[in-house]
């Protein structure tokens, strides 16, 4: 595996690739990788001739009182994890090489990306939006990976690959999740060992609400109203629990076939995303 710090190597590497006639496929990571970044590793390899792996904790997306400082760094560990993927480039850029002092411009998916996990987190998918135009630009993937358990990030950035054309497939992975449910994510290393117990109840709280809708209960604010009850018993601190069309993210209708529920709940200082997504 190939571990490239500048932006000048990035592009040589992958241009030497292009000019070989190699196709190239990029997964972003903020690293702490776990089996659910592994996977999009896996499909990565299984989508082009080279795998590119990013790893960058990126400032822009975290708020002021958020967990940046605190967020998990575990570069050792994980350049193994990847070498034994077979991970073709490793591209671990500081903030100074990505983020000049005198860059004046953002990107901003509009609509999209003050609802739910954006109105809570503001600023959160702009950050991400602008490092992953940026990624996109020093890589030139043919093919991009990314997990669904960031349902509404996902959303962005296909949004992104659409209005700025783009020439990119972008490929959603399912959410890794513990034998008990819980959606994979470096942030559960926060969680102590009482919110271990309770944080699968988010996800079942999602298949409960699921199997409503299935049954063919129609009055989707009663479902969600429940899911939110439920969860504040069990001891979370809700953000969200709503019924969305996934094509847009707008609130679902009767009429939407194809249904996304996104959720966002905290336990004490940890914040959990999830969701389940499914057509009628
Ligand atoms: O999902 C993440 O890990 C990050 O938001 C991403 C896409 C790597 C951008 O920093």
């Amino acid at each position: 595996m190939i571990i490239v710090n500048s932006i000048s190597n990035l592009r040589s590497i992958i241009s030497a690739w292009k000019q070989k006639g190699l196709s190239v496929a990029l997964v972003p990571t903020m690293g702490n990788l776990h089996a659910g970044h592994l996977k999009l590793v896996n499909i990565a390899k299984q989508k082009a001739d080279k795998v590119v792996v990013s790893i960058f904790v990126n400032p822009t997306q975290f708020g002021v009182n958020e967990d940046f400082a605190n967020y998990p760094r575990t570069e050792h560990e994980d350049q193994l994890k990847l070498a034994k993927e077979n991970t073709d480039l490793l591209f671990l850029p500081s903030v100074t090489d990505i983020y000049t002092s005198n860059a004046l411009t953002t990107v901003t998916v509009s609509g999209l990306s003050d609802i739910y996990c954006g109105a809570f987190r503001p600023g959160h998918f702009s950050g991400v939006a602008t490092i992953v135009c940026k990624l996109f630009n020093l890589a030139q993937p043919d093919v991009a990976v990314f997990g669904l358990k960031d349902f509404q990030q996902f959303t962005v950035i296909q949004t992104m690959i659409r209005d700025f054309n783009f020439p990119i497939e972008l490929i959603g992975v399912n959410t890794e999740r513990e034998s008990n449910g819980l959606a994979m994510s470096s942030r559960n290393n926060y969680l102590t060992n009482q919110e271990k117990q309770i944080a699968p109840q988010l996800y079942q709280s999602l298949c409960h609400a699921q199997a409503a809708i299935l049954k063919g209960q129609q009055c989707f604010a009663d479902i969600e109203q429940q899911a939110l009850l439920c969860l504040k018993t069990a001891g979370f601190t809700t953000d969200y629990f709503t019924i969305c069309c996934s094509d847009d993210l707008s609130p679902a209708t009767k009429q939407d076939k194809n249904i996304v529920i996104l959720a966002a709940a905290k336990l004490g200082k940890t914040r959990l995303i999830d969701n389940i997504y499914f057509s009628l």
